[in-house]
């Protein structure tokens, strides 16, 4: 059975799912937006254990615990700035959907989180992100039956219905 996937309203450090990924820069350092949340949420220790790994390249994706966050996991994945869509930005995106799914897969995670990735610092246009995000989730999550639920994880109203609207 592929997973459910679904769109909500909410703010993702407060998702009681096994992994939320984060859309992070590829230091893994930190940053504004959701990915400061995140690091908020989870204290300290998220922090210290992000030093350990390196980095991450723009669209793959990496794992670390979720400390204390409710999620058990945190996937790290690094989208594209946005340059106007002729510099590989659509390819990108929907790379780091698909790795992120990988990942989580790997790890046996069965509830998932995105948020929309690159649409907020990073300038990725909502309506074109969302259809990349969609697409691909869906295709990736049938080659990994574990997932059973994935949750697109939007921070406004406006984006939770072009979401609802491309899930239909
Ligand atoms: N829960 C869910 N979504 C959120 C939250 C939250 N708590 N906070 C923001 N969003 P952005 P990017 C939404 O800018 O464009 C950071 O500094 C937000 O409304 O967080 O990939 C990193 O370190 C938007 O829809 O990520 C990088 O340097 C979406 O999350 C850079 O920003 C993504 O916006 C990454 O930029």
């Amino acid at each position: 059975m592929a997973a459910t996937l679904r769109a909500v309203q909410a703010d993702i450090t407060t998702l009681h799912v096994d992994a939320i990924v984060n859309a992070a820069n590829s230091t893994l350092l930190g940053g504004g937006g959701v990915d400061g949340a995140i690091h908020r949420a989870a204290g300290p220790g998220l922090l210290e254990e992000c030093r350990a790994l390196g980095g991450c390249a723009t669209g793959d994706a990496k794992l670390t615990g979720g400390h204390r966050l409710p999620a058990k996991h945190v996937i790290h994945t690094v989208g594209p700035v946005w340059r106007g869509g002729t510099h590989g930005e659509p390819a990108l995106l929907a790379s780091c959907y698909r790795r992120s799914i990988e990942v989580a897969a790997a790890a046996g995670v069965r509830t998932l989180a995105f948020p929309a990735v690159s649409t907020g610092v990073y300038g990725y246009p909502l309506e074109a992100a969302a259809a990349i995000a969609v697409a691909t989730t869906r295709a990736a999550a049938a080659q990994h039956p574990v997932i059973e639920e994935i949750v697109f994880c939007c921070f406004s109203a406006g984006d939770l219905a072009v979401y609802r609207r491309l899930l239909a």
